[in-house]
């Protein structure tokens, strides 16, 4: 039984590895504050710990890493609106960067012996890069407060958990969507959007001419993922893509989801948003080297989270 610790357990990737590992029998603790994510998705089970915690609080933090001396550690707590982060840069910046790398300076000062610590990263920081597909290696156009904090926190994880040796990895996510994905906010991603315009028969306004193109990766394969990241021992201070490595547009997902559901989507279009990117994929050679199998394309994924609404 492995003790384990999940910032932002309560949110929609959080939750879902969560899960998993209530399955797998480890023993699972879950920091959040509830900012984006739902106390009502962690299941009701011994094996889940959960504290109404944000991840900045130092002095919380210390204790809880001190007192459990967690053997895999899930860094996936963020504000993860890029809206938020240009409105906010420094409040942002404090948990998407500082609050992590408390957490390490824990782990190194007292002598933590951990097997693994993730972080999340994001395709973000790719920025402006049109180089497509994305590789690990591609440039880095950082254009935001956002993605400037998860990758200097990704290089962080990195080279100080070699330099001090903390076995650490670190994954940049593409465009992931599913079951529990909080449509909250105007910012949220769109499959989330989407989903509520379709299922409350509201208008979905669409940027550009839809032509545009994501990297859609369903939370299961993110799991899968971030799961056997961890559980590789030779996998150590290295960043990996997690995306399906396919393509495909707006348009092309809103006619599938069209037909998954049986209703029409009202659109509404309107100028391409600024600062949006055309099209975005990723390179998923290096995971798939290490066993990384995507299970669901679009259509799979989309029918899981249609009828999980
Ligand atoms: C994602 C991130 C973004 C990051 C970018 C860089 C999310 C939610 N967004 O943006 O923070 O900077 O990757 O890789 O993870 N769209 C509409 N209508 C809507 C909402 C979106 O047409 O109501 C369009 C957007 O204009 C965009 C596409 O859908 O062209 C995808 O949008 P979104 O889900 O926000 O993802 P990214 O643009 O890839």
């Amino acid at each position: 039984m492995n003790k384990v610790l999940v910032t932002g357990g309560a949110g929609f990737i959080g939750s879902n590895l969560v899960d998993k590992l209530v399955k797998d029998g480890d023993q699972i603790t879950v920091v959040d504050d509830l900012s984006m994510g739902l106390i009502d998705n962690l299941p009701q089970n011994k094996q889940v710990k959960f504290y109404h915690e944000t991840i900045t609080n130092h002095k919380f933090m210390k204790s809880l890493l001190i007192k459990e001396k967690f053997d895999y550690i899930y860094l996936l707590a963020a504000v993860a609106s890029v809206a938020d982060s240009v409105a906010r840069p420094y409040e942002t910046h404090q948990v998407n960067q500082e609050a992590n790398i408390y957490i390490l300076e824990i782990i190194r000062k007292y002598h933590l012996k951990i097997k693994k610590l993730l972080f999340s990263s994001s395709a973000a920081i790719y920025g402006r890069n049109p180089e497509l597909p994305k590789k690990e290696n591609s440039s880095i156009e950082p254009l935001t407060p956002y993605a400037i904090d998860k990758f200097s926190t990704e290089r962080f994880v990195i080279d100080c958990g070699k330099l001090y040796n903390i076995p650490t990895v670190a994954v940049r996510f593409f465009n992931v969507y599913g079951p529990r994905q909080n449509p909250k906010s105007p910012y949220s991603g769109v499959l989330s959007l989407i989903s509520q315009s379709i299922l409350h028969h509201s208008t979905f306004t669409l940027f550009g001419d839809g032509r545009q193109t994501r990297d859609f990766v369903f939370v299961q394969d993110v799991i899968q993922a971030l799961i056997l990241l961890t559980k590789k021992s030779d996998v150590e201070h290295e960043v990996f893509n997690v995306g399906s490595g396919e393509h495909v547009s707006l348009l092309q997902v809103i006619r599938e989801y069209e037909k998954i559901s049986g209703l029409s989507l009202k659109i509404i279009m309107r100028q391409q948003r600024i600062g949006d990117i055309k099209d975005s994929y990723a390179d998923i050679k290096k995971l798939t080297k290490y066993g990384y199998e995507p299970k669901f394309n679009v259509y799979q994924g989309l029918k899981i989270y249609w009828n999980s609404l």
